[in-house]
C-alpha cells in the first residue's frame, strides 16, 4: 500500500540521527554559552547558522529522505536549530547587558573633578581703568589718539616749551637712546617721559578744532620699588577750540571725577607750574573713601587721602601760547587746556592697592579680584 521506498545514501542521511542532531545542537549550544564577548558571539553565530554550519547542512539532506522521514528530521532539526537560536539571542542580551555595565564604569565622568585646572587669564586693571577713562571723554566727543613710545627729544622737551636745561632733562630722568649730535642742530631720541608729545603730534598733524584723550606707556629712570617704577602709563587730554577757557576745562575735570568717583565728589584746582601749560593747575578730588571726615579727627585716620581730605590728581592748565605757535596754531585765535596724569597712581588709591610691583609682575592672582569692566 505505502509508496516504495527511495533508494538513498545511508551515509548521508547519517547527519539526520537524532543522536547527531543532538551533538550538533550540544556543540552549538557549548559554543555559545563559551563567547566571552559580543564579538566572539558573532563569530560562534556565523559558525553555527552560517549556512555552512553542521545543522545547516542537516537540514539540506532533509530532501534526501523518503516522504515519511521528512517530516520527523524536519522537527528535529527545526528544534535543534530554534534552541540554538534562542541560545544566540539570550547569550547576546547577556553580553550586551555586561558590556554596557563595563562602559558605564570604564567611561565614567567624574563631575566632582575640578574643571578649570587651566585657569583662563585676566585683563589687566590698568588696562580696564584706562579704557574706562577713555570711554568717559569719547562719550563727550573726544577721541583717542597714539604716540610712539621712542620719542624724538624735541617732541618731548622743547616743543612742550620744555628748555634745554630744564631738570626735567637731565639723565636722571629720561632714558635717553640717541644723544643730541653735538654742534649739530639735530634732536636727540628718548623714552618718552610723558605723553605730552602726543599733543604736539595731534597739533601738528591736525587743524583744530581738536578734542583728544592719549592713554600711553611713559618711561623714567626710576627704581621699581613700592611707590615707583621705570615704566608707567599716563593718560593725556587736549582741547583746542575758538575760546576756550579756564571754565571749560574746569567742567570737564570735574565731570571725569564724577563719572568715575560719584556725583557727589568735588574737585578744586590749586596753582602749580609747568612749562606748557599757563596758567597751570593742579587738580584735587574730595578722598572718596573719608569725604574729607578724616582731616584732624585721629579718632577716624584715612590711609587713601592720608587724613588730607583731598587726593592729588594730575597737572592741568590752560596751553601755553608758546607751544600753540610751535605747532603752528594761531594763538590770537585758538586756546585750549590739557590735562595729564597717571593711572597707576590712580589705580593705587581707587583700589587700594599698596604696592606698585604688583602691578608690573603679571601676576593674574593679582589682576584677577579686579573682575570684568564692560
Ligand atoms: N606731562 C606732565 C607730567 O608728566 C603732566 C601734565 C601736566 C600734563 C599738566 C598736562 C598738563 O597736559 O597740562 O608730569
Amino acid at each position: 500500500m505505502s509508496a516504495p521506498n527511495k533508494s538513498y545514501d545511508p551515509v548521508e542521511v547519517e547527519a539526520l540521527k537524532p543522536e547527531e542532531i543532538a551533538r550538533m545542537r550540544d556543540e552549538a549550544l557549548a559554543a555559545i554559552a563559551a563567547a566571552g564577548d559580543l564579538q566572539e558571539l558573532h563569530e560562534v553565530k556565523v559558525a553555527q547558522t552560517g549556512g555552512t554550519s553542521p545543522l545547516a547542512l542537516a537540514n539540506r539532506e532533509i530532501g534526501a529522505l523518503p516522504p515519511q522521514a521528512k517530516a520527523e528530521a524536519g522537527k528535529r532539526v527545526g528544534q535543534a536549530r530554534g534552541q540554538v537560536s534562542q541560545a544566540l539571542k539570550a547569550r547576546q542580551e547577556e553580553l550586551e547587558a555586561e558590556r554596557d555595565a563595563r562602559v558605564l564604569v570604564e567611561e565614567a565622568v567624574d563631575v566632582t573633578l575640578p574643571h578649570d585646572r587651566v585657569r583662563a587669564g585676566a585683563r589687566h586693571p590698568l588696562t580696564t581703568l584706562s579704557e574706562r577713562i577713555e570711554d568717559v571723554f569719547v562719550a563727550m566727543g573726544y577721541e583717542v589718539a597714539e604716540g610712539p613710545e621712542v620719542e624724538s627729544e624735541w617732541l618731548n622737551f622743547d616743543a612742550l616749551n620744555i628748555a634745554p636745561d630744564h631738570p626735567a632733562r637731565t639723565m636722571q630722568d629720561t632714558f635717553f637712546v640717541e644723544n643730541a649730535a653735538a654742534g649739530e642742530d639735530q634732536s636727540g631720541v628718548v623714552l618718552r617721559t610723558h605723553t605730552s608729545p602726543v599733543q604736539i603730534r595731534t597739533m601738528l598733524d591736525r587743524e583744530p578744532p581738536l578734542y583728544v584723550i592719549c592713554p600711553g606707556r611713559v618711561y623714567r629712570t626710576d627704581e621699581l620699588d613700592a611707590t615707583h617704577t621705570p615704566v608707567f602709563n599716563q593718560v593725556e587730554l587736549l582741547a583746542i577750540d575758538e575760546g576756550l577757557t579756564m571754565a571749560d576745562l574746569r567742567g570737564t575735570l570735574d565731570h571725569m571725577v564724577k563719572a568715575l568717583f560719584g556725583d557727589d565728589i568735588k574737585t578744586r584746582l590749586r596753582p602749580n607750574y609747568f612749562p606748557f601749560t599757563e596758567p597751570s593747575a593742579e587738580l584735587d578730588m574730595v578722598c572718596y573713601v573719608c569725604r574729607g571726615a578724616s582731616v584732624g579727627d585721629p579718632q577716624r585716620p584715612c590711609r587713601t587721602c592720608s587724613s588730607e581730605g583731598w587726593i592729588e590728581l594730575g597737572g592741568c592748565g590752560m596751553v601755553n601760547p608758546r607751544v600753540l605757535t610751535a605747532c603752528g596754531v594761531d594763538p590770537e585765535k585758538y586756546s585750549g587746556f590739557a590735562f595729564g596724569f597717571g593711572i597707576e597712581r590712580m589705580l593705587m588709591f581707587r583700589h587700594n592697592v599698596e604696592d606698585m610691583r604688583d602691578m608690573v609682575e603679571g601676576d593674574v592672582r593679582f589682576t584677577r579680584p579686579f573682575g570684568m569692566e564692560i
